[in-house]
């Protein structure tokens, strides 16, 4: 539903911009939740679904577009697309790597993990590698530091990585697979490493779940 045309600043200038019949269908629940002149509340929900249908970024004229559906001044809706970081102006790979350097990942290995994103990616962060399938940013706490360090990718959390399990997990996305989000090593959700060390028995109960 995007026309795209020219490209002067390594930026592909998106000419028009309109929801899928499927999203405008999202669109309407969207602006349902709010009072009928509190449209504009549903501005956030419209411009990720916007991005997800441009592919993971937001042209101008799909901001335009969220604007006239919801009767917002456009500048309003550009406020609140360079506001938050969930929203990306300019196009990035398909996966985008969120790689957390905040201190509980910088001491856990995030440094490692980084390099490794680098290596594999073979771009600098903020860039788009040359097969067009990562781009790897820096980001502060994703608030899964207990299973530090972490990537997220695209809407998934990869926890508990190190070089090789970094690795590993990019190649799998280049081959064109989806690895299991969360942790990368043998344990299950945010339970201690080697499995629980209190509350390992329940007094007069069945004993805790392996
Ligand atoms: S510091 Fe990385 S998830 Fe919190």
């Amino acid at each position: 539903m995007a026309m795209i045309t020219a490209d002067p600043q390594d930026v592909p200038r998106v000419e028009s911009f309109s929801f899928t019949p499927e999203n405008m269908e999202k669109v309407r629940a969207l602006i349902a939740r709010y009072p009928a002149d509190r449209q504009a509340s549903a501005v956030i929900g419209c411009l990720d679904l916007a991005q997800r249908q441009a592919g993971g970024w937001l042209p101008r004229a799909a901001m335009d577009h969220v604007a006239s559906l919801l009767d917002m001044a456009p500048i309003r809706v550009y406020e609140v697309a360079t506001f938050y970081t969930m929203f990306h102006l300019k196009p990035r790979g398909r996966y985008l790597l969120q790689v957390c350097t905040t201190t509980p990942c910088w001491l856990r290995g995030s440094d490692a993990v980084m390099k490794t994103c680098r290596e594999v990616t073979g771009v600098a962060p903020g860039e788009i590698s040359a097969d067009g399938l990562f781009t790897t940013v820096e980001v502060e706490c994703l608030g899964a530091c207990v299973n530090a360090p972490v990537i997220q990718v695209n809407d998934d959390f990869y926890e508990d990585l190190d070089e090789d399990s970094t690795r590993r997990l990019l190649e799998a996305l280049r081959r064109g697979e989806m690895p299991k989000a969360g942790p990368q090593i043998d344990r299950q959700s945010s339970a201690p490493v080697g499995g629980p060390t209190t509350l390992t028995t329940i007094p007069g109960g069945a004993a805790p779940r392996e």
